[in-house]
């Protein structure tokens, strides 16, 4: 992996699913779609594309992260019109194969965003369409206030990751993007990732900051973003905060469309 560059964890990326957490791109489904889905991981989502198409689809994940991408091929092998592949979509050999080319939660890591719409409208079929799901970071909302040392922490979160110049406000840019790079009839709609304490997976789902600080807190740290004892002061205070006091949490995401003219 490039030094600028970070590994998503794959236990969040594992417990995903098209419907739950992609309807946007659940809803454009038919059988027989050819679809690319850039930066699909562990291939949770993925999976659900490639059985959404049926055995006349045809699936390929791609992803800049071999460890990733081992996970996906192991966890999904036995689906035969799914296929994974190593790829940086900065550098996609345009294909013109595809009937709808996705990237859910990829952008939000990429420093040239607009270059990589470039290359997924390219992969695309005329008439094919782009969908683009991200976050917006900076209006992610927790009820109650988190505590002090969570927000700290997401405070140098938020600053590391423009340092690396990826965008805070992706969700919110990808119109302008979208638009600028040709394509046309595109949509945006709000698709926030919300969990209360009433469901089912409320203790699972709000553990996501935990893995977050695990597994970027090292970076951070490393960066002179946050020291080692505001992580551990971070970590202890959310797991108690989310055990006793979380109501809500809301992730700000946005899913938009375009058609390649
Ligand atoms: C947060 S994960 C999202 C995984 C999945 N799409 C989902 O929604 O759960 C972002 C993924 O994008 C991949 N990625 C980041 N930059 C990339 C690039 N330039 N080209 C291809 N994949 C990239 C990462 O390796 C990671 O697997």
């Amino acid at each position: 992996m490039p030094a600028q560059s970070h590994r998503s964890d794959p236990r969040i990326l594992g417990r995903r699913t098209l419907q739950r957490d992609h309807r946007c791109l659940a809803a454009l489904l038919r059988p027989g779609l050819w679809v690319l889905d850039i930066g699909c991981g562990t291939g949770a989502i993925t999976a659900g594309v490639a059985k959404a198409v049926g055995p006349q689809g045809r699936v390929l994940g791609i992803d800049r992260d071999q460890v990733l991408l081992e996970l996906a091929r192991t966890e999904h092998a036995p689906i035969p019109n799914l296929q994974f592949e190593y790829g940086d979509v900065t550098t996609l050999t345009p294909r013109a194969q595809f009937d709808i080319v996705n990237a859910a939660r990829t952008l939000q890591w990429i420093a040239e965003p607009a270059l990589a719409i470039s290359k997924m409208k390219q992969a695309a079929k005329p008439s094919g369409v782009l969908v683009v799901l991200d976050y917006n970071h900076t209006s992610n909302d927790w009820e109650p206030d988190p505590p002090g040392e969570f927000k700290l922490f997401y405070n140098a979160f938020l600053a590391w990751r423009s340092t690396n110049r990826w965008d805070n406000e992706m969700a919110d840019h990808l119109p302008d993007l979208f638009q600028s790079a040709g394509l046309v009839d595109v949509k945006s709609q709000a698709h926030d990732e919300v969990v209360g304490r009433r469901d089912l997976d409320f203790t699972e789902r709000a553990a996501l900051w935990l893995e977050v600080i695990e597994n970027v807190g090292g970076q951070l740290a490393a960066a002179g973003f946050c020291t080692k004892s505001e992580l551990n002061a971070a970590r202890e205070c959310y797991e108690s905060w989310v055990k006793t006091a979380l109501l809500k949490q809301t992730l700000a995401m946005r899913a938009v469309m375009g058609i390649v003219p």
